[in-house]
């Protein structure tokens, strides 16, 4: 390599592009979200979170035939090998539920017969697996950690009234179903962020999509990536009451601390996921009969773009509403893995196909002719 061809070091790997792929566009700009050419808010009026996860594995829309296969095959994998509830139930209570999910998936990778196989059609097979179990994973991994037993799959519900209804042990309300149904599409793909990242450099070693998927939601539990949904209900907590939401910000920010769920990398000027979730942080809230969470968001966000010109992320009202659906805090970044596991897998599947190992460089800052003393001669 000449010096040439060396690219400078951009700190955070801000503007860097890292690959090309055609499973999604971020037109920060127009703040516009496309899967597969179909723009997020289309896909957020129309579609079930189904037909959004065939879309962004398989490249279009399904046909009714297609959906019916593919939501076949995802019923057949909803509930989880009986090896892997014995896993979970031999976790310490105390366990979070993002490690169970990576011990899970790593359970599951090491029982997959195609583990090995990264060609197009197993990685396939194993991404609608993997989409199915992930739901599962997520809703009795956390009845299990709470002391609870599992409970069995529905075979007539879609996949996010299913993940309720597993979730909370009983029939989901329908208007909830709904609202899962969205936030499920909306957590679904968004392009080189931190997991998918990840997942593709772990893909790129030829390793198989069960290790880099376990990779992929490490990376998402930080709170400045998925992580940050819990992050930002817990700061609403500590806020408590909307008359305390202003000086709670200005507090934080003249502490120079962050605001979970505001800001991002790609969008500037506001993220559509959470301009489309806004609106159901009010339905949810006067379903409920309780406004705080609304009010609380709202004084919020204008402090915060007032203070830092910063917008609220999909993560903020995310969190306010899985909140009010009562969903308890721990299980809010797994549902946005449950999700994001049809990005991942799509952006494995790409790599896969098309690979080349992803080894960047790094520029070395440390010493250089250090003299080398024998360990005696250490002190
Ligand atoms: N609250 C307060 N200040 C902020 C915030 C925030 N949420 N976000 C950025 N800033 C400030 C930083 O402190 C920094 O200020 P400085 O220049 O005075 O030091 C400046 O804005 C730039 O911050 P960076 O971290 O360099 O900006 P970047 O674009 O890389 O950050 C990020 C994006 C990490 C998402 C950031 O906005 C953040 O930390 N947000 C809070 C965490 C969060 O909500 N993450 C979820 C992202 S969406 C997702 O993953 C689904």
């Amino acid at each position: 390599m000449t010096e040439k061809d060396i690219v400078p070091y951009r700190p955070g790997l801000e503007g860097v592009t890292a690959g090309i792929s055609s499973v999604s566009d971020i037109v920060a700009e127009e703040n516009r979200l496309i899967y597969r050419g179909y723009d997020i808010l289309d896909l957020a009026a129309h579609a079930e979170f189904e037909e959004v996860a065939y879309l962004v594995l398989h490249g279009d829309l399904p046909t009714r035939s297609q959906l019916e296969t593919f939501k076949a095959e995802l019923l057949k994998h909803r509930e989880l090998p009986s090896e892997l509830y014995s896993v979970l139930k031999n976790l310490p209570k105390s366990s979070n539920l993002m490690g169970a999910l990576q011990v899970g998936v790593a359970t599951l990778g090491a029982m997959e017969p195609l583990a090995n196989d990264n060609s197009h059609e197993a990685n396939l097979q194993k991404a609608t697996k993997l989409t199915a179990q992930m739901a599962t994973l997520v809703a009795n991994g956390w009845r299990i950690l709470q002391g609870k037993e599992p409970t069995p799959p529905s075979n007539s519900l879609n996949h996010a009234s299913n993940f309720l209804h597993m979730l909370f042990g009983k029939e989901p309300d329908e208007f909830y179903g709904k609202v899962m149904n969205l936030t499920f599409i909306l957590y679904a793909e968004h392009g080189y962020n931190a997991s998918t990242f990840t997942a593709r450099v772990i893909a790129s070693t030829l390793a198989d999509m069960h290790s880099a998927v376990t990779g992929a939601i490490g990376a998402l539990k930080g709170a400045l990536h998925g992580g940050a949904n819990e992050a930002a209900m817990e700061a609403m907590l500590a806020v408590g009451t909307p008359d305390r939401a202003e000086s709670w910000v200005l507090e934080q920010l003249g502490q120079k601390k962050r605001i979970m769920g505001f800001g991002h990398r790609e969008y500037k000027t506001g993220d559509i996921r959470a301009t489309i979730l806004r609106n159901y942080v009010q339905k949810v809230a006067e379903r409920a009969g309780d406004m705080k969470w609304f009010e609380i968001q709202d004084i919020m966000q204008k402090v915060v773009l007032r203070e830092k010109n910063l917008h609220p992320n999909v993560d903020f009202p995310a969190a306010a509403i899985y909140y009010m659906m009562g969903i308890d805090i721990p299980v809010y970044t797994p549902i946005f893995a449950a999700a994001r596991i049809t990005g991942w897998s799509a952006h494995i599947i790409e790599q896969h196909d098309n690979n080349r190992l992803l080894r960047p460089r790094s520029d070395y800052n440390g010493p250089r002719d250090l003299a080398f003393k024998p360990i005696d001669q250490r002190g």
